[in-house]
């Protein structure tokens, strides 16, 4: 049963074509469309207008959320001094045989310079909640986890999470407390425009004015992600969100406005997070949105022309509208290693990065175009880029800003490259690189390091190739611009299971996972590469996407029973922070 409907609000008129599942819907529902008794045959020819309002769209298309009891701002309590008492030593150094560490001392030769922003990352859809409060509209993620059966670990919404929009001033002082420099949130696109486009709702203004002004108020810079997944559910069954050039004028927009609001005081932006993983989201569940045309395997490289366009002019909108800002945009990746040192294994990995990074940083960071091998896939079916166009991608990056967890093999596909790359069918196509965590059996056939919880398949610890990973996005891209790792962190193994307390915050892999990193941006700053700032991931466990409330993140602990009660810190906050400690000029 298609649904065709036309959202008014003050004065724009939206087109809403959803695709549903008549009996998914738990709610009134618009009248079946009959004519002369019997249902019409072809739906799509008829469109009714309805006017929608924001919580009609709730209604319609998500059904009932979750509300939590606490629903006012919380002030701010003083962080007790008993809290912030570090663990006691939380493992041995192993033997000094081989590559491991001795017992460590600290290394005169490394330092992080004075303003080096060190930091933790969060996600509105994934820390805030309260998300019908105030006005805001869903998200395709509001979507995603009410509709979909399964789509999220054991059914979890994110209608409470943390509940960080009336937390967040108790957090933002936790984080203070600590010494930490910097905070790194995004904001909701669908709070301040609840359709993605047209109205603009002064209660998100004022809410994202109050927690960027408690950062401030605290010695905590704020850095502003503008899109962090949650794409307005109103744009993506207008038309197709980031499938659509359409989206591009609708961010440009929305960044005017956040720069418009809250540039007087951040300086630090971001445009989108993390587009090779949103982009390869396409094509969504079907059923549940606006039904498209374009062949699947075709539908991320859609999203990610539109990212290209889009990012690049809120990047100069942004350069123009505030003097001071740095702007950029969220990489992500992890390290690739060729699994044997075979030619075929060598060209794998120049796929990898040229499908995933590269995608991206090859036009913005070197050419204004795409790589030759994305290109060779794409341009049967995307527009090349304008000249004009490729003048605003060039430069759009005041500094490569890469999410940098884990590393990974990298080899060619069974039956080669030449016959993948040939071959749509193959699962490979069109990136043909195929990918591991373990050394190869002649190798030893080992992990490449720890694995993380089995629901977070994607990440181990790597620390070890951070520096050849700092090194190489600094030869390939960075050039001389300054580089961040905008997130990292590590879920610690089986954690949800754990119920005391105590045990949960003794989190020895992903203390070491902060120390040994913090160790490997020591190097590589120590040898010339110029990392300005990192910010984990993250400051508190929330809602891990598909993963839900399975894997833990959170550098402090929550307890999803009632977000309510209080914060702890895990050890490794203490890990991280005594980085800065130790290592950082004062
Ligand atoms: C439909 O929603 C109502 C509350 O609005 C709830 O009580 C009921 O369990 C829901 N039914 C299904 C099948 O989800
Ligand atoms: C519906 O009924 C009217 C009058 O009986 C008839 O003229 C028309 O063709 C019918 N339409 C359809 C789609 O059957
Ligand atoms: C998720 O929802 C589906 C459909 O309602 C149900 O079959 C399944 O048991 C649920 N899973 C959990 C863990 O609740
Ligand atoms: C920009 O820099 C100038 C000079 O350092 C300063 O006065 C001004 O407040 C800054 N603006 C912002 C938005 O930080
Ligand atoms: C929408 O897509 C789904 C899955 O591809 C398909 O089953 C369905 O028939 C499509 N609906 C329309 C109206 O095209
Ligand atoms: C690849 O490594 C093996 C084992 O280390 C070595 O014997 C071989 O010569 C190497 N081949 C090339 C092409 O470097
Ligand atoms: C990728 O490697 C795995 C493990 O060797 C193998 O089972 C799979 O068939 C490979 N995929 C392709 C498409 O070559
Ligand atoms: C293409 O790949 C598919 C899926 O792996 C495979 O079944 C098919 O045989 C391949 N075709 C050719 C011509 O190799
Ligand atoms: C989480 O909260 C519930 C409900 O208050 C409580 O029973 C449980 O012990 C708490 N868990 C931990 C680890 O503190
Ligand atoms: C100290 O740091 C330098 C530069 O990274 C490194 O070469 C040296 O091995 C380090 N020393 C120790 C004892 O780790």
């Amino acid at each position: 049963m298609l649904v065709s409907i036309a959202i008014l609000t003050a004065g724009t008129a939206v087109q809403v074509h959803a695709l549903e599942k008549r009996q998914s819907f738990n709610q009134s529902l618009p009248p079946i469309i009959t004519l002369n008794g019997s249902t019409i045959e072809n739906p799509t020819a008829y469109s009714t207008p309805f006017v929608l309002n924001v919580e009609d769209m709730w209604d319609l298309f998500i059904g009932p959320v979750d509300s939590p009891s606490l629903t006012t701002t919380v002030q701010a309590t003083p962080v007790p001094s008993s809290e912030l008492i570090p663990p006691p030593p939380l493992y041995y150094s192993p033997f000094p045989s081989g590559a491991q560490y001795p017992t460590e001392q600290k290394n005169e030769s490394w330092s992080f310079p004075k303003d080096f922003w060190w930091g933790v990352a969060g996600a509105a859809w994934q820390v805030e909640g309260a998300v019908k409060a105030e006005g805001r509209g869903p998200s395709v993620w509001d979507v995603l986890a009410h509709r979909v059966t399964n789509f999220a670990y054991e059914n979890g919404t994110a209608d409470i999470s943390d509940n960080h929009y009336y937390m967040y001033k108790q957090d933002i002082a936790r984080i203070a407390a600590l010494g930490v420099k910097a905070y790194s949130f995004s904001i909701s696109w669908s709070r301040i425009m609840p359709f993605g486009r047209g109205p603009v709702n002064q209660l998100a203004i004022d809410h994202y004015n109050d927690l960027i002004n408690t950062c401030l108020e605290y010695g905590v810079i704020p850095m502003a992600t503008l899109y962090h997944w949650d794409t307005p559910l109103a744009l993506q069954d207008t038309y197709g969100g980031w499938l659509s050039e359409n989206i591009v004028n609708d961010f440009v927009e929305y960044a005017r406005v956040c720069y418009a609001a809250f540039g007087d005081r951040v300086d630090h932006w971001f445009t989108v997070n993390e587009p090779s993983v949103f982009c390869n989201q396409y094509p969504l569940p079907a059923m549940y949105f606006k039904n498209f045309t374009i062949p699947n395997i075709q539908q991320p490289f859609y999203c990610g022309h539109h990212v290209l366009l889009a990012h690049s002019q809120a990047y100069h909108l942004g350069t123009s509208m505030m003097s001071n800002s740095t702007i950029g945009w969220k990489s992500n990746g992890g390290y690739k290693v060729p699994l044997t040192n075979s030619s075929e294994d060598a060209e794998a990995v120049q796929r990898a990065w040229d499908f995933t990074e590269g995608w991206w940083s090859d036009p913005i960071y070197l050419t204004g175009d795409y790589n030759d091998n994305v290109k060779a896939f794409v341009s049967d079916f995307l527009p090349p880029f304008s000249d004009q166009q490729k003048t605003a991608i060039l430069g759009s990056a005041d500094l490569y800003a890469h999410d940098a967890y884990t590393a990974q093999f990298n080899y060619a596909p069974d039956g080669g490259i030449a016959a993948c790359v040939a071959n749509s069918s193959n699962p490979l196509y069109p990136a043909c690189a195929n990918t591991t965590f373990t050394y190869s059996p002649q190798d030893g056939g080992w992990l490449i390091g720890p694995a993380s919880d089995p629901l977070a398949s994607w990440l181990y610890k790597a620390t070890e190739w951070v520096p050849p990973f700092l090194h190489y996005i600094k030869d390939t891209w960075a050039k001389d611009l300054p580089i961040a790792v905008s997130e990292f962190g590590f879920a610690e193994p089986f954690e949800r299971q754990k119920s005391y307390l105590q045990d949960i915050l003794f989190d020895p892999i992903r203390s070491s996972y902060y120390h040994d990193y913090m160790r490997a941006i020591l190097i590589a700053l120590s040898e010339g590469v110029n990392v300005v700032g990192c910010l984990a991931w993250s400051f508190v466990d929330n809602f891990e996407w598909a993963s839900a409330y399975g894997v833990r993140f959170g550098m402090q602990y929550v307890n999803f029973s009632d977000p309510e009660l209080p914060r702890y810190y895990k050890a490794s906050f203490f890990e991280y922070k005594s980085a800065f400690d130790i290592y950082q000029e004062k």
